[in-house]
């Protein structure tokens, strides 16, 4: 009987293209002071061919981590809200080109969306998969509107991948919380054919009290405190989130995981990118304690902790 997941692999991707601050200057009225001092964002990677391509090289490195093949996983979960078509998702494709021998599946629960998948894994592992792939991928610069600087700045392309095994006993996620409030949709929203369109400042105050409010409950849920952890994985759309976040949970800002000056927002992709980044640069040592935590349109938000395996 399976009890939970430990984590075996993983691996990330970003297109070559960078776009910095300086290159929106000359697209939008703004400034490279403002976009720095208003968001944390320095410059993004764009001009990504699919997603699914971003997926699938984020994938075949989580795979190689593992010494493992496509033919060993047996469930893949996508997190996108920028699928390369309405259907199927990109899941299909990551499962042709890798191919994995079982189930596949998009979840669009925007910048939410990896947090959602990895409890989604969890659900699945529970139920008897033995290995499956999280995915957070996004293509933003398609549905980016580069003549509205209010949101021409934030976003970006990239991808991210853990591979997850099946435990019989304990495993590396201690405890998750997810939750929605569909009655603020209206705050970010993209309809099919146009453009994310939000209104900032409501998302900003509502994202800090979800954030805040589901890591609390996450960390009761683990019996652990902010104390306790490591390092703070949190999605990555403005820096100053990210501190308000850090101020109200008693983390010191040191300790979360920050890749935004460099990708920009990405959405579902932005956790796994933020943690790939950590690990790559030796801040997450076994048995470490994790708190991923993101929120998005929907409103939803979701947080797991994670203890990195031994
Ligand atoms: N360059 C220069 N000036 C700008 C820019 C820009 N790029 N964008 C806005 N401004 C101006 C505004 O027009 C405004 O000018 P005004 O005072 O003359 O009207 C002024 O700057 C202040 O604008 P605010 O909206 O108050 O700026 P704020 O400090 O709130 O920052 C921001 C805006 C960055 C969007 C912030 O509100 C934010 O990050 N919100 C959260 C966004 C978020 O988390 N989105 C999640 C989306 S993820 C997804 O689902 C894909």
């Amino acid at each position: 009987m399976n009890t939970g997941f430990k984590i075996i692999g993983w691996g990330s991707s970003v297109p070559d293209l960078v776009l910095t601050n300086a290159d929106l200057e000359k697209m939008v009225d703004t400034s490279d002071e403002w976009i720095l001092e208003r968001t944390g964002i320095r410059e993004r990677r764009v001009g990504a061919e699919s997603t699914s391509g971003l997926a699938i090289e984020a994938s075949q490195k989580a795979l190689a981590k593992a010494g493992l093949q496509g033919n060993d996983v047996d469930f893949v979960v996508a997190a996108t809200l920028t699928a390369d078509q309405v259907c199927p998702g990109i899941a299909a494709y990551v499962q042709a080109e890798l191919g994995v021998r079982g189930g596949a599946l998009d979840i669009n629960a925007a910048c939410s969306g990896f947090a959602y998948g990895l409890i989604t894994a969890q659900g699945l592992i529970m139920a008897g998969a033995n290995r499956v792939l999280v995915i957070g991928a996004e293509r933003l610069s398609t549905i980016t509107d580069y003549t509205d600087r209010n949101t021409a700045v934030l976003f970006g392309d990239g991808a991210g991948a853990l591979l997850v095994e099946a435990v019989q006993e304990g495993g590396d996620m201690l405890a998750w919380d997810a939750g929605c409030d569909g009655s603020l949709a209206h705050l970010l929203y993209c309809e099919h054919g146009d453009y994310i369109r939000m209104d900032g400042k409501e998302v900003f105050r509502n994202a800090v009290r979800a954030v805040v409010e589901s890591s609390t409950n996450v960390l009761a849920e683990a019996g652990v405190t902010a104390d306790d952890i490591s390092l703070l994985v949190p999605h990555q759309a403005n820096i100053r989130i990210v501190q308000a976040v850090c101020q109200r949970l008693g983390i010191p800002e040191e300790r979360a995981a920050m890749v935004i000056e460099k990708y920009a927002n990405t959405s579902s992709a932005s956790i796994p990118l933020a943690l790939v980044d950590a690990i790559d640069n030796g801040r997450v040592q076994p048995g470490d304690l994790l708190l991923l935590t993101g929120f998005g349109a929907g409103m939803t938000w979701a947080s797991a902790v994670l203890r990195w395996p031994r």
